[in-house]
């Protein structure tokens, strides 16, 4: 299924809480679309999980509007609006010496849910934890019952999925467990919103993500995101350092200029923009060639969505210090 911003299930606009004098969020506004896996990022304090109550019906924004699952977020709409989705929050909230079983028959008679035990059998496979089911939560060690937790939220065959960093404090295993949980998910038409710390799970979960500092700081596909900070750019690295660098890489087609890599820090080392690097790589090696240097590599510079995650919280760390 391909996602459609055309129909979106979640309209957030102009959205802002406030507790007393303190703004967890500010003016926040954007779509997400039927099916989509949409990755909230920011660093502590930014707002993330306010946001995620706050369209969960958990907490009243303090302005703004909001649609969910095509309802409006208002306190009338609450009850309705929680039957479409499913929220898990930093704590699963489950009850500790009820078995996992009973929590889920629990939340199943809370929801007034029929075929209860079919829905039960269902997440538990999804979460894999059937072999568990008879244990007390208590019982269970932290990432167990973050998945005891997740399988709470798929009992509901829920439209939008709010997940709070469902992925902190799990190992690695378990963390590809949630992410193959979370795409099976979005193969099925849900809607996907989730937090995390961990960009390369964003990177390589979701359509497209935000990143919120209180105000919204960008949105977009993670390789639009790339594009709109970073310009393209070759690496080049030679055995010795050029005696004249720029008599080589200036003017070249499709080399827009050029630096010693001052990251990198091998003598040898450089940095080149570029418009093309497919149209550039070629010329800078016959170049390189032709001026006689030793050619170690020549490799298209990769900003990963950390890279912009860190230029656009470090951008708003210094404006904060000026
Ligand atoms: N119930 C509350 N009362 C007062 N302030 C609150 C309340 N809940 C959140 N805040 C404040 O709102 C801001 C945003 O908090 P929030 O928990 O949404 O951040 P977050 O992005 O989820 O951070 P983290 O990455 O640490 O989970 C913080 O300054 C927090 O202290
Ligand atoms: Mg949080």
């Amino acid at each position: 299924m391909t996602a459609t911003r055309e129909d979106p299930v979640l309209v957030v606009d102009k959205l802002t809480k406030k507790f007393g004098p303190r703004t967890a969020y500010a003016d926040v506004s954007f779509t997400v679309g039927r099916g989509e896996v949409f990755g909230f990022l920011g660093p502590n304090g930014a707002g993330k999980t306010t946001t995620v109550r706050s369209l969960g019906t958990l907490i009243t924004p303090t302005s703004g509007r909001a649609t969910v699952a095509g309802i409006p977020l208002e306190a009338a709409n609450a009850v309705e609006i929680r039957e479409r989705i499913a929220i898990m929050t930093e704590a699963p909230g489950l009850y500790g010496r009820l078995s996992v079983t009973e929590n889920l028959q629990y939340f199943v008679g809370l929801y007034h849910l029929s075929d209860g035990e079919q829905r039960i059998k269902r997440a538990l496979e999804a979460v894999n934890l059937t072999d568990r089911a008879q244990d007390t939560c208590n019982s269970l060690s932290k990432g167990l019952r973050q998945r005891v937790g997740l399988a709470r939220t798929l009992l509901n065959d829920p439209e939008i999925l709010f997940l709070d960093e469902p992925t902190s404090g799990l190992d690695p295993v378990a963390a590809r467990g949630v992410h193959d949980l979370i795409s099976g998910l979005r193969d099925r038409g849900v809607t996907i919103f989730f937090t995390t710390h961990r960009l390369a799970e964003a990177e390589a979960l979701c359509d497209r993500v935000a990143i919120l500092n209180t105000t919204l700081r960008s949105i977009g596909k993670p390789s639009e995101l790339r594009e709109q900070l970073f310009h393209k750019g070759l690496l080049v690295a030679t055995a010795a350092p050029l005696a004249d660098p720029g008599r080589v890489f200036a003017g070249l087609p499709g080399v827009e200029s050029w630096d010693t890599d001052a990251r990198g820090g091998a003598p040898g080392s450089y940095r080149l923009a570029v418009s093309d690097p497919a149209v550039a790589a070629p010329e800078v090696v016959r170049a390189l060639v032709h001026a006689q240097a030793d050619v170690l590599s020549v490799a298209e510079s990769r900003h990963s969505l950390e890279d912009v995650y860190l230029e656009l919280v470090n951008e708003d760390v210094e404006a904060t210090q000026r």
